[in-house]
């Protein structure tokens, strides 16, 4: 499948990519910034899931950004979809194979440390992964990477000085915490964010934990980014609405763009 879908795209794009950008949930106008964009859809590649979550579209945009050449997901599979693990992780092992060495992550999360606002953006220091499977399992693929692949440095420690000088540059506030990954698609109950807190989570979303163990299997670099759609339950006494995770996307996602921008015109591909 891999084999395949790389042969098609590479008939289509005459270049290598440097970097892969998923982006999440209303965080897809960063593909809008991609000079001489080639869009590719994923209803074109045989073999290949269509995402359906709203804010998501479901194409790979090929171009440049800020000097790089970069692939980015406008659109990504959620395991809440029914997808299997090894659907999710599809289109990043094809990135990878298309010669991609370097995976910019975005998300929508709740905010779990108290400390945090809506709106905030927050590096992601290590993950929790909750979804109960992994998208490793299976038999190992070898030309792929190791059967027990390490994560002690899943979020390149490098990468993420990088962005946090080039954050302090480019005047945005970062935050730095750990993620938790959940199926969903229910949020949470306050009962379950305070057990989160108390395991050490600082945000808690329904993504990127499959992707970055596929990216870490395949040894890339990786830097993921949480951008805090709303404050977990049980914090606000109020009810979470997917309108208000949405709504936030829209209001800072630009902020998030900007701070990607930066860092991949940095890094040395
Ligand atoms: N929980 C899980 N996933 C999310 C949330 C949340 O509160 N906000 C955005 N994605």
């Amino acid at each position: 499948m891999i084999k395949k879908a790389v042969q098609y795209i590479s008939s289509r794009v005459p270049f290598k990519p440097q970097a892969a950008i998923i982006l999440g949930s209303g965080l897809g106008e960063l593909a809008d910034r991609i000079e001489n964009p080639i869009i590719i859809n994923y209803s074109e590649i045989e073999g290949f899931p269509v995402s359906t979550a709203p804010g998501h579209r479901g194409r790979f945009v090929f171009g440049e950004l800020n000097g790089k050449k970069v692939v980015c997901m406008q659109g990504r599979f959620h395991y809440y979809e029914g997808w299997s693990m090894e659907q999710i992780v599809l289109p990043v092992r094809v990135m990878r194979a298309l010669g991609a060495e370097y995976l910019f992550v975005t998300n929508a999360a709740g905010g779990i440390n108290t400390s945090f606002v809506p709106g905030d953006i927050m590096l992601i220091c290590d993950h929790i992964n909750l979804m109960g499977t992994n998208p490793l399992i299976g038999k190992n693929d070898d030309s792929l990477g190791v059967r027990f692949p390490d994560m002690s440095f899943a979020y390149s420690p490098e990468i993420r000085e990088l962005c946090l000088d080039c954050a302090a540059r480019a005047g945005v506030e970062v935050k730095q915490g750990v993620y938790i990954g959940v199926t969903g698609p229910s949020y949470e109950t306050p009962a379950e964010i305070r057990a989160f807190r108390t395991l050490g989570a600082d945000a808690v979303g329904m993504s990127t934990v499959p992707e970055i163990i596929a990216a870490s299997h395949m040894r890339m670099k990786v830097i993921a980014f949480s951008l805090i759609t709303n404050m977990a339950a049980g914090i606000l006494k109020q009810p979470l609405t997917e309108e208000e995770v949405l709504e936030t996307g829209r209001r800072r996602g630009r902020e998030m763009q900007r701070l990607i921008t930066e860092v991949i015109g940095e890094i040395d591909a």
